[in-house]
């Protein structure tokens, strides 16, 4: 009977190292490989920046989605320099159906930074790649838009 008792108990115990050392991977893999997705908004017709102009203005808290197959996975707001940058879960996402699923989309509309602007439509994007970076533990893999465009919203 003790023989027994012990036996179930030091199966427990196993049990439990075994779950602990499942949750500390998980643990482990949140902190050695992250996405970043990020980029700069301009203040044009397509976002993008006028290279033919000295200095582009930029689209400042403007509303940044990530949507992957229609759903918003992260959103964020530019900052005063156009500018966003959202850090991703890569357990919840793969980075191959990061660019085949996802888009990024600028939902408000271009005439909060210019009037003369639509004040409709959204701002779409593809993700393209930018590099990896390890630093330390970290493997840091960013992505960025491959480019806006101008999508008029239809009402009917
Ligand atoms: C880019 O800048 C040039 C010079 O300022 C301007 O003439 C042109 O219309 C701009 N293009 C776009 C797409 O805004
Ligand atoms: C606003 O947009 C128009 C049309 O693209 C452009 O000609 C004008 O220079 C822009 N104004 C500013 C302040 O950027
Ligand atoms: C970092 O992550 C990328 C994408 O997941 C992968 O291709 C690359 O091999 C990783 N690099 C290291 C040093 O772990």
């Amino acid at each position: 009977m003790a023989l027994k008792m012990s036996v179930v108990f030091v199966i427990c115990v196993l049990f439990a190292a075994s779950m602990a050392e499942a949750q500390l991977g998980e643990i482990i893999s949140h902190l050695l490989g992250l996405i970043r997705v990020q980029g700069t908004v301009f203040c044009t017709a397509n976002g993008r920046v006028n290279s033919t102009s000295a200095s582009t203005p930029v689209f400042s808290n403007a509303l940044v989605q990530l949507q992957c197959n229609g759903n918003v996975v992260s959103s964020t707001t530019t900052n005063n320099a156009g500018v966003f940058s959202m850090l991703l879960d890569p357990v919840q996402l793969v980075l191959s159906s990061l660019q085949s699923q996802c888009k990024l989309v600028v939902t408000t509309p271009l005439s909060t930074c210019n009037a003369t602007l639509p004040s409709d439509g959204v701002l779409i994007s593809l993700l393209q790649t930018l590099g990896t970076i390890v630093s330390g533990l970290l493997n840091i893999t960013t992505l960025g838009p491959s480019g806006f465009n101008f999508l008029q919203t239809i009402n009917n």
